[in-house]
C-alpha cells in the first residue's frame, strides 16, 4: 500500500509537467498521434512487461503516463482451503490464491500475453473469461486447462473501464460461487486522476450445506445456490476480511478510489458506505460518470468505480444496503479514517434529552425456525471455550463491540476493561439472552442504544462470554452453561 501511495505523489508531482508534455505532443517516444482506433495503437514487442498482480484489498501501481505495451499476465489457479468466518472451512478455488483474484492493471492499447497455469495439485480443470477481452468466450476456450498444465492466449486491450474476468468451465456457476472471479482495471490514455488511495472490494455469495456460522468443514450446496439463497454474502471471499485489524485505512481529508466488483453468482449489490457520498461513480465501471450518489448497483459479473474525499475522521462501514445480508451473511467491511474532527462538515452529538413514549419494547432476534445444527459441538475445555467464543463473537458481536472490544465511540460500549461489564456477570448474561435497551454509563462515558436480544443456546452465551471476560485486560471470569441457564430460568 505504502509503494502505491508514494507512487501517487510522485505521479502527482509529475501530473503538471505530463500536462505540459502532452499538450506539446511529444508525450509518446514510439508516436506523438492519438490513435482513434485503439487496434493501432503500436506496441514494441521487444520490451514486454511482467504485469503486477496484487492480491485485495490492494491494487497495482497506476499506469500513469505509460506507452502501450506488451504486458504478460502469469496467473496460477489455486484450490485451497480457508476460512469463511470463525470456525468454518471452505475449499475455495481461486485465481492466484486469493477470493476474488489478482488484481490485474492495465492501459488501452496493450498487448496482454496471458499465462493461466493450473496447479498440480487441483482436481478440476479450470479456465478464464475476461470481459476486457474482445473474443470468443473472452477467452474461455483459448484458456481451457487441465490440473499440471499451463495455456497461453493473448488478447489486445481496446476498451477502457473496469471489468470482471471469472471461471467459465461448466458448472460456471459452481466454478464462480467457489471463488473464481476477478477484476482486471483498462485504463484510459494517460491513466485515470490520480488518488491518495485506492483498493480492492468484490462481493460475492457462498451456498453452504451448513447454516451460517455452522462449524466445520462446508461443502458447496448446489440446490441453495439455484434457489439463489446463500448463506454468506461477504466483500473479498469470507466475513471480516476488512474489519478489526484488517480494516481499510486512509487520512481526513484524502480522495479514496474504490475498485469494487461483483463476483455474484447470482446476486445484485446495492454499494453504499454509511456516512459518505459517492462524489464520483464511474456507472457500471465504464466512461459514465455519475455525481453525488448514495447507493450504485452493481450487477453480477459488474463493477463500479467509486470516488470520495473523506471529511471527517471516523469508522465508515462499507455494506450491501440490502441490510440483512450486511448484518446476517457478511457483506460489510471498515474504513477508518484518522486526522482531526471538522465540525463544519459535522459536529457529532450536541444535545440529549429524555423521550420515552409509550410501548418501547426490545426488540428480539426471532429464533429462526432453519433446524439447528444436529448436535452442538461442546467445548470441553477452557481452551476450546475461549475459542469457540471467541469464533461466535467474530460472527456475532464484531460488528458493533469491534475487533479487541473498544467499541465505538458514543454509539456502542467497550467491552476491553469495561468496569459495567466486569461488576456484575448475571447482568452481563442477561444482556446477551434478552437484549439491553436505554442508558447506561460505561467507564464514564454515556451510551443509549439498543442491542438485540441474541438467539444463542447457553453453551454459545457461555463461550462467548468467557472469551470476552478473558480477553482485553478483563476480569478472567469463566461463565458456565449451568450459569447461563439460571439466569434464563429466573
Ligand atoms: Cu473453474
Amino acid at each position: 500500500m505504502k509503494s502505491i501511495i508514494k507512487k501517487n505523489l510522485i505521479t502527482k508531482m509529475l501530473l503538471g509537467l505530463g500536462t505540459i508534455a502532452f499538450l506539446s505532443g511529444c508525450v509518446n517516444d514510439q508516436s506523438d498521434k492519438t490513435y482513434a482506433n485503439a487496434e493501432e495503437i503500436p506496441v514494441n514487442k521487444d520490451q514486454a512487461m511482467m504485469a503486477e498482480l496484487t492480491s485485495p484489498p490492494f491494487v497495482p501501481t497506476p499506469v500513469g503516463k505509460r506507452m502501450a505495451k506488451k504486458l504478460i499476465v502469469d496467473l496460477e489457479i489455486q484450490e485451497r482451503e480457508g476460512e469463511m468466518v470463525g470456525g468454518v472451512k471452505y475449499v475455495y478455488w481461486t485465481f492466484g490464491g486469493t477470493v476474488p483474484g489478482s488484481f490485474i492493471r492495465t492501459r488501452v492499447g496493450d498487448e496482454i500475453e496471458f499465462h493461466l497455469k493450473n496447479h498440480p495439485d487441483n482436481k478440476l480443470p479450470h479456465n478464464i473469461d475476461l470481459h476486457a477481452v474482445n473474443g470468443p468466450g473472452g477467452g474461455a476456450e483459448s484458456s481451457f486447462v487441465a490440473p499440471g498444465h499451463e495455456k497461453v492466449f493473448s488478447f489486445k486491450v481496446l476498451n477502457p473501464g473496469l471489468y470482471v474476468y471469472h471461471c467459465a468451465t461448466a458448472p460456471v456457476g459452481m466454478h464462480i460461487a467457489n471463488g473464481m472471479y476477478g477484476l482486471i482495471l483498462v485504463e484510459p490514455e494517460g491513466g485515470l486522476e490520480p488518488v491518495d488511495r485506492e483498493f480492492y472490494i468484490m462481493q460475492g455469495e457462498f451456498y453452504t450445506e451448513g447454516a451460517y456460522g455452522e462449524r466445520g468443514m462446508q461443502a458447496f450446496d448446489m440446490q441453495k445456490a439455484i434457489n439463489e439463497n446463500p448463506d454468506y454474502v461477504v466483500f473479498n471471499g469470507h466475513v471480516g476480511a476488512m474489519t478489526g485489524d484488517n480494516a481499510l485505512q486512509a487520512k481526513v481529508g484524502e480522495k479514496i478510489r474504490l475498485f469494487v466488483g461483483n463476483g455474484g453468482p447470482s446476486l445484485i449489490s446495492s454499494f453504499h458506505v454509511i456516512g459518505e457520498i459517492f462524489d464520483k461513480v464511474h456507472v457500471e465501471g465504464g466512461d459514465l460518470i455519475n455525481h453525488n450518489i448514495q447507493t450504485t448497483l452493481i450487477p453480477a459479473a459488474g463493477a463500479a468505480i467509486v470516488e470520495f474525499r473523506v471529511e471527517t475522521p471516523g469508522s465508515f462501514i462499507l455494506v450491501d444496503h440490502s441490510m440483512f445480508r450486511a448484518f446476517n451473511k457478511g457483506a460489510l467491511a471498515m474504513l477508518n479514517v484518522e486526522g482531526e474532527e471538522n465540525k463544519r462538515v459535522f459536529t457529532g452529538e450536541i444535545h440529549e434529552g429524555i423521550y420515552l413514549p409509550e410501548g418501547s419494547v426490545i426488540q428480539s432476534m426471532p429464533s429462526l425456525d432453519r433446524k439447528k445444527p444436529k448436535e452442538e459441538m461442546k467445548a470441553l475445555s477452557f481452551e476450546d471455550k475461549m475459542k469457540f467464543g471467541k469464533d461466535k463473537y467474530m460472527a456475532t458481536c464484531v460488528a458493533c463491540h469491534q475487533g479487541n472490544g473498544q467499541g465505538i465511540a458514543s454509539a456502542f460500549p467497550p467491552l476491553a476493561k469495561s468496569d459495567y461489564l466486569n461488576a456484575d456477570v448475571d447482568r452481563a448474561i442477561d444482556i446477551v439472552l434478552h437484549g439491553l435497551t436505554g442508558e447506561i454509563t460505561v467507564n464514564g462515558n454515556k451510551y443509549n442504544s439498543v442491542m438485540t436480544a441474541q438467539a444463542l443456546t447457553d453453551e454459545e452465551v457461555s463461550n462467548v462470554l468467557t472469551y470476552v471476560y478473558n480477553s482485553w485486560g478483563n476480569s478472567k471470569k469463566e461463565v458456565t452453561p449451568q450459569m447461563v441457564e439460571a439466569v434464563r430460568n429466573r
